[in-house]
């Protein structure tokens, strides 16, 4: 009787497990991150940080690559720059392959669908499109300035004393990325009533970052059984309901313009790209455009907040500049080289997107002609571990220090673009496959710091330790001393 239960209950059972979790044979000899480390937020206070640390610096430093556990699949997750450059340059080698290949089923890709970023085939049709709007020669400075501001003054109103940031970046950040890209008026800061759109954006953020569903996706298939995951769905269908009607509202009240709202609607409206696309490609514009730069500020306030050198000598330059030009545009906001030392050094320690396996191999292939990579291989970067590691960037590697930029605009400029080629410097990826936002995202940070020193000083309260999350944001509580 035993043997029977055994027989038809656990041994079915034990060889699906089996099978669904063994490492290919095909893979390459590389060191295992073991598979509950994705894990460890659902019982540990770790930050990703100390993940990081504790389990990928040592085997991925000395080996290059290392196998993980992402997403439901084993994959290769790469630090070694010389095979990051050629992943990155071969791009129709290790194509784009997001979620939407990846897990087609699972909450994240009804969120994303096939977009921009993540897709290969569709890409240049995506790009033709949107690259004017995401690309301007020069951004207007007018908005981010009154932004900034706003944000600002809501800081100051909440009074001396430990505040926390957060919530505010998020709104911010929202209302910089609806003005500057999608024509929409937010209106989310300082705004006493909800903003359904933009508070849904911290539901979604939870949604997806649960640490069991983003590491086993396959669970999303049972969103019968799974409250969470019909929740998960729900919550992402009205988000995209949301943005569509809204958009559509939008573009017919007003007539076409430079944003990428107009564009994706003109080419949606001449049948150039399916309602689909179009509304994947709008979800994407307000998420990356806005969830980087709040991860990216958060940073900067827990940083500076600590570093009170660095925030004295960034308001020296800033205040002295503001006597001349106290709206500054995007050329004048650029000559200045401490601030640019600072938000350079700022993605360095803290890349907003520290890590992303979102490649796969077409065929089989040797990487950066040392690593073998099977066809069908997922492939990935951890630019938290490439950026901090002391053979790549010296014996400092871990420290803030803007200084080791240069001195003038034009060296830093010079090593931003050798580190980016190199693939020693990535927090906008590099290559073909680039961010595209990047220009306006050094001018947005820019401006910001350009009004906040201008106004504020702030410290860190001494009773916050930082931590990163999933998605590498440090959240915390900092005093504002006018
Ligand atoms: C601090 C802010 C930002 C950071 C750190 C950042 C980072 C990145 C990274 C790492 C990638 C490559 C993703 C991958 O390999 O799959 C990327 C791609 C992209 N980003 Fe950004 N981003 C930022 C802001 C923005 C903004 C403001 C926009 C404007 C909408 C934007 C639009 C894009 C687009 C369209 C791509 C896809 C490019 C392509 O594949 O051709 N990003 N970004």
């Amino acid at each position: 009787m035993a043997l029977l239960i055994f027989g038809t209950l656990f041994l079915p059972a034990c060889l699906f497990f089996i099978w669904y979790f063994h490492i290919p044979r095909t893979f390459p000899s590389l060191p295992i991150i073991p598979i509950y480390v994705p894990l460890l937020g659902l019982w540990s206070s770790m930050g990703q940080d100390e993940i990081y640390e504790r389990w990928f610096r040592a085997p991925l430093e000395a080996h290059g690559a290392v196998i993980v556990w992402h997403a439901g699949r084993w994959s290769i997750l790469v630090s070694r720059p010389e095979w990051l450059t050629d992943m990155f340059r071969n791009e129709n080698l290790y194509v784009k392959a997001g979620s939407q290949v990846k897990n087609p089923h699972s909450v994240i890709a009804t969120l994303v669908g096939d977009n921009i970023i993540n897709s290969h085939q569709n890409w240049k049709l995506y790009t033709s499109i949107m690259k004017p709007g995401l690309q301007k020669k020069v951004f207007d400075t007018t908005s981010l300035l009154r932004q900034s501001n706003k944000l600002d003054d809501v800081l100051i109103s909440k009074g001396k004393g430990s505040i926390q940031v957060n919530d505010d970046v998020q709104k911010w950040a929202v209302d910089v990325m609806g003005e500057n890209f999608l024509a929409l008026d937010f209106e989310s800061l300082g705004n006493p009533n909800v903003v359904r759109l933009e508070s849904l954006q911290s539901t979604i953020k939870a949604t997806l970052f649960n640490p069991i569903y983003f590491t086993f996706p396959d669970l999303d298939r049972f969103s019968w059984l799974l409250s969470s995951r019909k929740h998960g769905y729900r919550i992402m269908r009205e988000f995209d309901d949301r943005l569509y009607t809204r958009t559509m509202e939008m573009v017919r009240r007003t007539s076409k313009s430079d944003m990428v709202s107009h564009m994706l609607a003109d080419a949606y409206l001449t049948k150039k790209i399916t309602e689909k696309q179009f509304r994947d490609n709008l979800k994407i514009t307000f998420l990356t455009a806005h969830e980087n730069a709040q991860q990216l500020v958060n940073s900067m306030f827990w940083q500076l907040g600590t570093k009170l050198d660095v925030q004295s000598r960034v308001r020296d330059e800033i205040v002295q500049l503001s006597r001349v030009h106290p709206a500054p545009s995007q050329e004048i906001i650029n000559t200045l080289p401490y601030l640019t030392s600072v938000v350079l050094e700022l993605l360095r320690v803290f890349p907003p997107v520290s890590q992303l396996i979102n490649r796969v191999a077409m065929q089989p292939a040797v990487l950066g002609g040392d690593l073998p990579i099977p066809k069908g291989t997922f492939v990935g970067w951890n630019a938290w571990l490439v950026h901090s590691n002391t053979a790549i960037w010296g014996a400092d590697a871990r420290e803030f220090r803007p200084e080791r930029w240069g001195s003038t605009v034009e060296e830093m400029q010079a090593r931003f673009r050798r580190e980016t080629v190199r693939g020693t410097y990535i927090p906008f990826n590099a290559h073909r496959r680039k961010c595209l936002g990047q220009g306006f995202a050094l001018l947005q940070l820019k401006i910001l710091l350009f009004v906040l020193l201008g106004r504020v000083r702030w410290v860190v309260d001494p009773e916050y330790r930082l931590k990163l999350t999933p998605v590498g944001a440090p959240c915390f509580i900092l005093s504002v001393p006018c």
